[in-house]
């Protein structure tokens, strides 16, 4: 599929093209109905959208009607695969990282810092691997938070997708699978792979179980946001026990050496009071534990840059990462300590614009005098947990018919659980989409919801209602600018279901599990 600019002659097209569809809705007035007062025709959804918000933007523009995003044009994808869909459009994983990339070494240089940034992709937000594969086109590292992320860190390895000089970042308070895992890793000759300790005792199995020479580093506990129901986060280790931690088991250990220091703001990176105050905060401790450990040359900021979730999203980048490697600079050359290198692990802002959810309006429900349901073909409790669970608002757009009146609707989800739904955009406490009629389905889709929706909600489990996992097709752009698609996996079937929940003959996915019970009940 190749499309060029949707250029001059979407105008001329569009007024003729209102009119005909106008005429399908019997109980509303024709676009520009002669003597009627200006202003007080009914609008279109495209009038609409051009009036609330900047439109087009860089990733949305509507040619003849309907969306493209990235100048996809997502109809055609609906004709070839139908909904629902989810889908992941590869080329903006490597588009975010280069950016971030590129801004953090400008500023490094602007600011002569004396360091190397390294960008590190946190795998919780989407361990799916065509988006590690396409992260790691791109000189990327890897961040970890389970013992099971070290197997796609072998398997990307065993890929020739990353060298043992990648360097894994192991994160989380650990289970012995996971310690055991980075053992082995390390033993292997994974000599970039840095276990951050969360425990006062994480050390003690390293100690044990790895016979090579080999780095750590410390995650500090950061306080919460003033607003929160905790003070501190119960991650890491706290301020006044980095340095005994430092003195007593890394210092007088004859294979371990503190590399690294790490934090992460639970909030994310935001220009406020808070996020300064904790970032200097870190740095100050790092600048005293350099005074005294010559091998810690590092520091993590964590992950936390924001993504684009409203069409009126507005983030300076570049001017915080300016403020981060400035105020890092001011502190150290305060203190007489070396500045650190700096890793960060972006998760949503790695992946999440990346994707998108398209449904179609499969039925509308008036449940009251003035209450109108869209049934989706699909659920938000599954496939979008955190609109759900967090209230989390998304860019929700109509695919098609745009030039078509709106109305004001509730989006309402296949399962009976009443709080499947969704009616508020980020903007506005109310949800406005094109009117249905005979002549078109409608399509919507949820744009940037490429991060953690299926580490939260399950992919391919078992969920609510039995609503099976979308389809999900991924999309990339060749360097000719050609559009290909593929589908990475079909919807998932019944057969799938019924094989995890134990009424296929077949042996169920969970087996390992099963056979532990019976082994046990035989012992
Ligand atoms: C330790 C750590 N690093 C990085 C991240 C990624 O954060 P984000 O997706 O906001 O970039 C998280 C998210 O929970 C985290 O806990």
């Amino acid at each position: 599929m190749q499309r060029g600019d949707p250029g001059k002659k979407l105008m001329a097209a569009h007024t003729g093209s209102v009119l005909q569809r106008w005429q399908i809705y019997s109980n509303i007035a024709p676009f520009r109905k002669p003597r009627k007062p200006p202003g007080r025709e009914m609008k279109s959804y495209r009038e609409l959208i051009e009036q609330t918000f900047e439109f087009p933007q860089e990733e949305f523009k509507v040619w003849e009607h309907e969306l493209l995003f990235n100048d996809v044009p997502l109809m055609d994808i609906i004709k070839e695969y139908g909904t629902p869909l989810k889908l992941t459009y590869l080329p903006r994983i490597s588009e975010n990282i280069r950016f971030v990339q590129a801004t953090f070494n400008n500023a490094m240089e602007r600011f002569k810092y004396n360091g190397k940034y390294t960008y590190c992709y946190c795998t919780k937000s989407s361990h799916f691997s065509f988006v590690l594969e396409e992260a790691l086109r791109n000189n990327v590292h890897i961040e970890t938070s389970s013992g099971f992320d070290i197997n796609i860190v072998r398997s990307l390895y065993e890929r020739g997708r990353i060298t043992k000089d990648t360097y894994v970042v192991c994160n989380g308070f650990k289970m012995p699978a996971y310690t055991d895992n980075i053992s082995h890793l390390l033993n292997d000759g994974f000599h970039n792979c840095i276990p951050l300790l969360d425990t006062l005792s994480e050390i003690d199995v390293y100690e044990q179980k790895v016979n090579v020479p080999y780095s750590v580093g410390i995650r500090v506990a950061s306080d919460e946001e003033p607003k929160f129901e905790f003070y501190t986060s119960r991650l890491g280790i706290r301020y006044s026990d980095i340095v005994p931690l430092f003195k007593e088991k890394i210092a007088t250990s004859p294979k371990a050496s503190l590399k690294m220091l790490h934090f992460f703001i639970n909030t994310g990176i935001k220009d406020t009071a808070y996020y300064w105050s904790e970032l200097s905060r870190f740095i100050f401790k790092y600048c005293e534990l350099r005074k005294i450990c010559d091998t810690l040359d590092s520091i993590d900021i964590g992950g936390g840059f924001p993504i684009k979730t409203s069409l009126t999203f507005s983030y300076d980048y570049k001017y915080m990462i300016e403020q981060i490697v400035e105020n890092i600079k001011w502190i150290c050359d305060k203190n007489n300590v070396p500045v650190p290198n700096i890793f960060t692990e972006f998760g949503s802002y790695t992946v999440g614009e990346s994707g998108a959810i398209l449904y179609s309006v499969v039925d509308q429900k008036l449940q009251n005098d003035k209450e109108l349901w869209y049934m989706i073909d699909g659920s938000f409790i599954t496939q979008m947990p955190d609109a759900w669970g967090l209230n989390q608002k998304y860019i929700l757009l109509a695919v098609n018919k745009w030039d078509d009146p709106y109305h004001k609707v509730n989006l309402g989800g296949l399962t009976c659980d009443s709080m499947d739904y969704y009616n508020s955009e980020a903007h506005i406490g109310e949800v406005f989409l094109p009117m249905i009629n005979d002549e078109e389905r409608l399509y919507i889709g949820f744009f940037h919801t490429g991060a953690y929706q299926e580490s939260l909600g399950g992919y391919g489990g078992i969920q609510h209602c039995l609503v099976p996992a979308p389809k999900h097709v991924l999309v990339s752009r060749n360097e000719e600018g050609e559009i290909t698609t593929r589908l990475f996996a079909p919807e998932q079937s019944s057969e799938s279901m019924m094989k995890v929940l134990g009424y296929s003959n077949e042996t169920p996915s969970i087996a390992p599990v099963e056979k532990e019970i019976s082994a046990q009940r035989e012992g």
